[in-house]
């Protein structure tokens, strides 16, 4: 058992067209494969004891993908909330989103909602994930955001406490973990304002190939680490 549990992981799910490739399948059967990662992990989180999960299920810059790719992960979405929905509520799962959710087609955002609100007063483990999302673009709606706010004196400076609650979901505490599968060695434009200070975990292990085991690998490496959050500590 590790030393220290990360409150929240977050993960980059990296790896599932290799896979398939791999196999000689097409890459849409390495997603579907990657949705079934997500059930071992979700399981292996909880038992665990880690409180917070968010993946990297789409990000803003996936639309360039080949059309009929982009149309399967848009259809897997309800499939994935419809199927997954017993299971979050047996164990006590709540479902959120980040992203710019109303860029999803309808029965996508629909199916969300009603993932989420009928999940909202489960409380074991938070389980989000980010879809159409972009660190990028969330740091920009939020400025925007504030922008926008007629309750707040426009000559008011912004300060860091501010900002955060202007992010997508300010109540969700900032990952101490971030797993990235697949190899990449890189954040590739994921929770930027939110990883300051997370510690990094990449492995090769393809995001479909990924079991409790590997999980647990991960959990071992952080327990390993000292964070300092910029102080000096003997
Ligand atoms: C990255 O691997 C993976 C994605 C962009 C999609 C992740 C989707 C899932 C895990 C399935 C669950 C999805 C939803 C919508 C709930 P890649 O395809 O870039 O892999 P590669 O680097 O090997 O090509």
């Amino acid at each position: 058992m590790p030393a220290s549990i990360p409150r929240h992981v977050a993960i980059i799910m990296d790896g599932n067209g290799r896979w398939a490739k791999q196999r000689g399948k097409i890459r849409t059967e390495g997603h579907l494969e990657g949705a079934k990662s997500i059930t071992r992990m979700l399981e292996a989180a909880g038992n665990a004891g880690v409180e917070y999960i968010t993946v990297y299920a789409f990000s803003t810059e996936n639309w360039k993908r080949p059309p009929a790719e982009v149309s399967f992960l848009m259809n897997l979405i309800p499939k994935f909330c419809k199927d997954k929905l017993p299971e979050l509520m047996k164990n006590g799962i709540r479902l959120r989103v980040i992203g710019r959710i109303d860029g999803l087609p309808k029965a996508a955002q629909e199916a969300l909602k009603n993932a989420c609100e009928k999940s909202a007063a489960n409380n074991k483990l938070t389980f989000t994930i980010a879809l159409n999302y972009g660190g990028r673009a969330e740091i920009i709606d939020a400025v925007n955001t504030i922008l926008a706010d007629k309750n707040r004196p426009a000559d008011q400076k912004v300060t860091e406490e501010e900002f955060r609650n202007y992010l997508y979901a300010p109540d969700i505490p900032d990952p101490d973990l971030l797993i990235r599968t697949g190899g990449e060695k890189r954040i590739s434009n994921f929770l930027l304002w939110e990883l300051s200070y997370a510690e990094l975990y990449v492995t090769d292990v393809l995001w479909p190939d990924f079991d409790e085991a590997e999980f647990q690998k991960a959990l071992a490496a952080f327990g390993s680490r000292q964070r300092r959050f910029g102080e000096v500590k003997p």
